[in-house]
């Protein structure tokens, strides 16, 4: 077996690995700069090694979508992911093969659009209150901002119960969870992970924490499933205790175990992708003031002053242009993980069992082939039809593991953008740009922006 140490004997070219200072420790000092280097260097698939762990860069559209879609069933989770299961347990997320499958059947009903369009009114609902107790000239940490509004409306449509009081707590909890990202590629990290090491106790707290916050809400919907309050018919709780799978429909349903993972899931994977799409997007307004008028103009003229619905957001075409080039520019979900199940070639290179295939919406979605100028921020370039490959754009995934949110997503940014945006803008002024930080999701640390009331 490889170390470290050894050299990489891979065909496919890629960044020295056995010297100190090579793939591993360049990818723990800044992940994105390793990966964009990496390749430009190299080019669409680059190898280098992570301890024993061989692993491929792979950054062509048409190959991301054979590893996601054509040829997905060659392709796991994963390593990363798969040590999200200490926080995430089995649900949706972190579910493998076939039953992922049937975890899907029975919780894609509850993505459908009617639902989705029943939870709008929620979105709007709450972003109208954020912005109502917003004060002219208050300097907002903006990040920490839409991550509270995020996490008070999955609360409501996952649990129909307010969560927003336990914002911070959660907040503090997860940043504890994830503080072990980078150390995901460890090998024997999963035995390591029971020693008494004060990063470890950290990550199993942080989940006691956030297992309580979940035994609660859970605990007060099951109380209240009896009675007569009508939103409680159809948030996402209420669904998954009726959640059956369509191929077995004589089968019970889930478990309470398989229902706290499936919703501590959700509850996760469903706040913190949106509110950093927000505060992103906030952040690229700040510094466009011209798109940031085009969209002050839309929204005279769509909503002519009252608060959007969800009939406009089909409307709402620049609105959608500005969350598309900020999800472009930091996507969210700025990498993927997929183990390679059998050998499988791309081009004329093979990726070997056992290998780990790196997909990166952060390179991709700033490749010079699809995107002119990719460091700039143009909405006007997702107001015309392109003959771009699909793949050069992916921040939902794809195949049978694309983001189960993706619609409830698109319409909470909107709705969002769109409600605060009537009443606020928000500017830098003297703060300092806020510096990317890439954990599980692409956070904008430091985004400090003051309000202005715009009416
Ligand atoms: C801007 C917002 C979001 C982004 C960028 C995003 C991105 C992604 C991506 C890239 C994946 C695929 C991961 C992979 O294949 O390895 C994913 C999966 C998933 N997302 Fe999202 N997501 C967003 C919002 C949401 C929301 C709002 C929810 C739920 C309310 C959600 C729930 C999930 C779940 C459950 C999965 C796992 C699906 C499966 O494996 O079958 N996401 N998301």
């Amino acid at each position: 077996m490889a170390t470290s140490f050894a050299p990489d004997r891979s065909r496919v070219p890629g960044p020295s690995t056995w010297l100190p200072g090579g793939a591993f420790w360049a990818f723990r000092k800044d992940p994105l700069a390793f990966f964009t280097n990496t390749a430009r260097t190299y080019g669409d698939i680059a190898g280098f090694s992570f301890g024993p762990q061989k692993v491929y860069l792979v950054s062509r559209p048409e190959w991301v979508e054979d590893i996601l879609v054509k040829s997905a069933g060659k392709f796991a989770k994963g390593v990363a992911l798969e040590r999200a299961k200490v926080l995430l347990g089995n649900g949706l997320l972190t579910a493998a093969g076939q039953e992922h499958l049937k975890h899907r059947r029975m919780i894609q009903p509850l993505f459908h659009r009617q639902h989705v369009q029943g939870f709008a009114e929620a979105f709007v609902r709450h972003a109208t209150a954020w912005r109502d107790q917003v004060t002219p000239g208050a300097t907002l940490d903006i990040t920490r901002e839409m991550s509270g509004l995020t996490l008070g409306i999955i609360g409501e449509t996952m649990f129909s119960s307010d969560v927003q009081g336990d914002a911070d707590e959660v907040r503090e909890a997860l940043t504890d969870a994830v503080s072990n990202f980078a150390y995901a590629f460890i090998p024997g990290l999963n035995h390591l992970q029971k020693l008494p090491l004060p990063i470890f106790i950290k990550v199993r707290k942080a989940r006691e924490r956030l297992d309580r916050v979940i035994h609660r809400v859970i605990a007060e919907r099951r109380h209240l499933a009896g009675t007569e309050v009508p939103a409680l018919r159809t948030d996402l709780v209420a669904m998954l205790l009726a959640a059956r799978d369509p191929e077995n429909p004589n089968e019970g349903g889930m478990g309470d175990t398989q229902i706290r993972d499936e919703a501590m899931t959700i509850f996760l994977a469903g706040h913190e992708t949106t509110a950093n799409a927000m505060a992103w997007t906030w952040h690229l307004l700040g510094s466009a003031p011209e798109a940031e008028a085009r969209l002050h103009e839309e929204l005279a003229t769509v909503l002519a002053g009252r608060i959007p619905t969800m009939d406009d957001v089909p409307k709402l075409e620049w609105t959608r242009a500005i969350i598309s080039e900020s999800m472009r520019l930091f996507p969210p979900a700025w990498t993927m993980g997929r183990r390679v199940l059998q050998d499988h070639a791309l081009g004329s290179h093979t990726v070997e069992k056992d290998s780990l295939v790196i997909l990166s919406q952060w390179v991709v979605h700033h490749d010079p082939r699809w995107w002119s100028e990719p460091e700039a921020f143009t909405p006007e370039r997702w107001m015309a039809p392109t003959d771009r490959p699909k793949y050069a754009y992916f921040p939902f995934g794809g195949g049978t593991r694309v983001c189960i949110g993706e619609a409830f997503a698109w319409t909470e940014a909107i709705l969002l953008l769109a409600t605060i945006a009537q009443r606020w803008r928000f500017v830098r002024g003297e703060q300092p740009a806020p510096t990317t930080e890439p954990r599980i999701t692409l956070r904008p640390k430091g985004l400090r922006m003051t309000a202005e009331r715009r009416v």
